[in-house]
This record gives structure tokens, sequence and C-alpha cells, in this order.
């Protein structure tokens, strides 16, 4: 990666780096970095307060999403459903599904370059993909990815934190940045989620979308508008059970082969990934929310992720913020795992709905399990 030019740092002190909220005072933020730097024997750095700090700032979104869509009536001429359990169950209209061939480094693509069109940058110094779906199991889609953006050289990685990994992903790059390792960054999810899903099962079946988001960061400083704050993230690998496929790891290569044809598929236990779901994206959220400072009336949209329209107003309730202030966007696109955040970033900028200075916050809970969230006052910039 390209060394950071904007500001000099020391190395190695990262990981004695600690946020503080926005809230804090600059006295706090100072005998903090006193504390910590003055420990490590870096006084030289005392006069830099975290008030100044160096921040990722979303600068770009895209979009993008196969032109395929599958109504809900669709669905109920080959599965046992209906149009009303699925609207009832879920607030779930419609979804889109690749045509055949169409692997998810092809989505990713698409959004990734609206996201740098939108960022009005032709290079980034790294691309992170989230994806619980990539092209192959080895090797990472990312490079790919990469390489038809005309990035190849540049560090490309996949994360998988099923539909959390838009999060990690952010988390990740926004600390490549904040460390000077990198100056822009490009952060897509991107799904597949139709090529694991078993044709037969009616419960994920109805639930799940395919598509890609995408956002680039660059480097800013905390105060600006795009930010990302504090990511708070979590995971609990008790659970890893009630999201997932079975089959196809090592897990099962190294016994034998799959139990059932169905372990090569998606499975969810859909009632206990629900609870958990409402209760670990509200402890989250409410972490991010301290970190920023913000009170819950004082935000203006919470973008959770697009699983359940039951579990987004289950999570407004918890987080006592107005069902109105919720960004809704898996009535169209379903469940789009990775993807789901950014898409609904940039359908709430298309309506207006997301604004130059809302107060923001980002939640979400997947396979894992795992969780995150944090807030953003919203930039002024265009999605495509
Ligand atoms: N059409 C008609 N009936 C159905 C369907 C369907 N598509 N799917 C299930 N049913 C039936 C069940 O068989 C059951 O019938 P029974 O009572 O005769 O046994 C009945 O409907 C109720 O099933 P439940 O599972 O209790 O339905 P529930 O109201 O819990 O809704 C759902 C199921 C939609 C999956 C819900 O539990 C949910 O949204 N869970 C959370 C999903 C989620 O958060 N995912 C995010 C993480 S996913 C990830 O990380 C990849």
């Amino acid at each position: 990666m390209k060394p950071s030019t904007s500001r000099p740092r020391p190395s190695g002190l990262v990981c004695a780096y600690r946020k503080l909220p926005r809230g804090a005072g600059r006295e706090e933020q100072s005998s903090t970095l006193v504390a910590l730097f003055g420990k490590l024997g870096y006084m030289r750095t005392l006069e830099v307060s975290a008030a100044d700090a160096r921040s990722a700032v979303v600068c770009g979104l895209g979009a993008w999403l196969p032109p395929r869509i599958v109504t809900n009536d669709e669905l109920a001429t080959r599965l046992d459903t209906s149009d009303e359990w699925i609207r009832t169950r879920t607030g779930i209209q419609t979804r889109h599904i690749v045509s055949p061939g169409m692997p998810t480094s092809y989505l990713a693509a698409e959004a990734g370059a609206r996201a740098m069109e939108s960022a009005g940058v032709k290079d980034v110094d790294a691309l992170v993909l989230a994806t619980t779906t990539p092209d192959r199991p080895c090797p990472a889609s990312a490079p790919r990815v990469a390489h038809r953006l005309g990035l190849t050289g540049r560090p490309a990685f996949d994360v998988s934190a099923v539909c959390t990994g838009f999060l990690y992903a952010l988390s990740v790059a926004a600390g490549l940045i904040v460390s000077g390792a990198a100056e822009h960054i490009l952060v897509i999810g991107a799904e597949t989620f139709s090529t694991i899903i078993d044709p037969h099962d009616r419960t994920s079946g109805v639930l799940f979308g395919d598509g890609a988001g995408a956002v680039v960061l660059r480097a800013g400083d905390q105060q600006e508008p795009g930010a990302i704050g504090w990511v708070e993230l979590g995971s609990d690998g008790s659970l890893d059970d009630i999201i997932t496929v079975r089959a196809g790891g090592s897990e099962q290569r190294s016994a034998g082969a799959p139990q059932s044809p169905a372990d090569s598929y998606f499975s969810m236990r859909g009632q206990e990934v629900f609870t958990h779901a409402v209760r670990r994206m509200a402890e989250a959220a409410t972490t991010a929310l301290a970190h920023a400072g913000w009170r819950p009336d004082e935000v203006d949209r919470l973008v959770g992720h697009q699983a359940n329209l039951r579990i987004l107003h289950a999570l407004s309730e918890r987080m006592h913020i107005p069902r109105e202030r919720l960004v809704v966007h898996l009535d169209r696109v379903g469940n789009t795992a990775a993807a789901s955040i950014p898409l609904a970033l940039a359908h709430a900028q298309s309506t207006g709905e997301l604004f130059p200075g809302a107060r923001v916050i980002l939640a979400a809970f997947g396979g894992g399990a795992t969780w995150g969230a944090t807030a953003v006052t919203w930039p002024a910039i265009k999605a495509l």
C-alpha cells in the first residue's frame, strides 16, 4: 500500500490508539494520548489531539442489482408459499436474482465502479470485499474484482461475516486509513445468495436476493461529515449453527461426503436468528450512539440490516427511534446479506431520505453469529 503522505505518525502506536467519543472533552482526549504515548516513549506526539485525529470518510457510494426481478407470486408458482405469507411475515415483495453464469465478482465490480465514479477517483490503495458467496471457495474474489476495475497490483481481500460483513469490512478499511497505510479504499458488499439457497426450501427461498453495494473511503478528519465513527463489532461462535452452510468446508471435507444433499445449501433457524438479531443490533447500535454522543431522538435515519421488516420494527422500538426514521429497502430486494447496508444507503440517498448532515446509525447481525453498528453524519455525496 502507498504510505500516507498527509501527516507523519509514528508506526507501532496504532495498537495503543483508542478512539474517544466525539463528545469527549479535549482535555480528556489529550490526557489519554499523554498516558498512551508517554508510556510508550513517544512524547513528541503530545501536541496531537484526538479531536484532530485522522479518520476514514465516506466519499463515494455505488449500487448494482441484477436486472431479473422475481416477485412473490412467481415464487409461489414453484414453492408452497404465497404473496400474503411473505409480505406479512417478512415485508418482502420482490428480489433481484442473477442470471446463469453471473458470479458475485461481476456484481461487486459493477457496484465498485459506480462507487469510484461517485467519489471521482480512478484508483484506490486497497479493495475490501465483504461476501458470503465468493466466486470460488479458493481464492478470494477480491483480487478478481480489483483486476476487473483496473486495480491490478493493489491489495485486495475478502472479509466473511455474512450479513455483518459490510460493517466488518468498513471497520478494517477505516483502520487501514486511520493508521496511515492507505488514503483511499474501496469497500464492497456483494452477494449471490440465490446460488446457495435450496430451490425446494420455502423458508429461506423467499427471503434472499442478490446485489452489490460499495463505498469509497478517503482519509479525512473526524469532525467531517462522512467520517466513520466508532465501529462496534462482536461475535458469538457458539451460535455458528443458526445460520450456516454445513458442507463444502474443511469440517465436512475432512469427515467425508456430506451427510445429506441439504447440507450443501444455506440453512437458518429463523426464530432464534430473529431474537438474537434484534438484541445484538440494538446493543451494538446503542454503543455506537454513545460513542457518537447522540441521543436516540437525534438520530435521523436508522439503517438496519434488511432481513425482515418485523426485525426492523422491533429494533426501532428497542432503540426508541420512531419507525418513520427506519430506512426500508428489503421490500424491493429482500435480504442481500453483506450487500444489504450499502444497497439500503444508495436507495435512501436516491429517495432523499438520506441528506447531507443527517445523523445515521448503521446496524447489522449475521451468521457467525456476528453483529456490529456505527454512526456517521451523512456527507454531501451522490449515489450512482
Ligand atoms: N410460506 C409459507 N409458510 C411458510 C414459509 C413460507 N415461505 N416459511 C415457513 N412457513 C411456515 C412454517 O413451516 C411454519 O409452519 P407450521 O406452523 O405449520 O410449522 C409457519 O410458517 C411459521 O414458521 P416460522 O419459522 O415460525 O415463521 P416466522 O414467523 O418465524 O418467520 C422467518 C420465519 C421469516 C425466517 C423469520 O423467523 C425471520 O425473519 N427470521 C430472521 C431472519 C434474519 O434475521 N436473517 C438475518 C440473518 S441471515 C444471514 O445472516 C445470512
